[in-house]
């Protein structure tokens, strides 16, 4: 008996949302790196919780497909882009990953209604609701950025602009405060 609830082309396509997912974590990652090197410490802590975010993110979308009687197939994940040279560029490059994470699920949510697939239909839609809260967090804090110089922010801007991200609240800690997925 068939007991995989998932079609083929569902199943991969989901899997290959499994890896958008830890792609969009190692990105976090970068910037949160990069953010450490040029000493922006709350932007690069904001980063790297963001990063936890996008595993969360993966692991459920894993185990929906397992849910489903489907096969998760890990693969590899590509390297990011090249580091941002400023804050600016650092907070369009969150922005940007996030719209094409959004744009990804999408195409999932199309795919599901040709298919009728009413089950994972109901389930992308908290990544929806997810995306949605994503985008504005990256659209707001690319809004301080701005507002803060841009890329010719003083280092006075830049200052209080590190402080300011580093205080936004997000659901996981640092590595150094208590963090379950550690
Ligand atoms: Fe998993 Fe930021 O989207």
């Amino acid at each position: 008996m068939e007991t995989n609830r998932l079609s083929q082309r569902m199943n991969q396509a989901l899997n290959a949302q499994v890896t958008l997912e830890a792609f969009s974590a190692q990105v976090y990652l970068m910037l949160s790196s990069w953010a450490d090197d040029a000493k922006l410490d709350g932007i690069s802590a904001f980063l790297i919780k963001h990063s936890q975010e996008e595993r969360v993110h993966m692991a459920k979308i894993m185990e929906y497909i397992q849910e489903r009687g489907g096969k998760v197939t890990i693969e590899a994940i590509p390297k990011p882009s090249p580091e941002p040279t400023n804050t600016k560029e650092c907070f369009e490059m969150v922005l940007q990953q996030e719209i094409e994470n959004s744009e990804a699920i999408y195409r999932l949510v199309d795919l599901s209604m040709s298919e009728r697939d009413w089950a994972t239909f109901n389930f992308l839609q908290w990544l929806v609701a997810e995306q949605r809260e994503e985008e504005k967090l990256a659209l707001t804090l690319l809004d301080k950025v701005n507002l803060a110089g841009g890329k010719d922010a003083s280092h006075a801007s830049i200052y209080e602009l590190n402080k300011d991200i580093g205080e936004t609240g997000q659901e996981f800690p640092t590595a150094d405060e208590e963090n379950p997925l550690l």
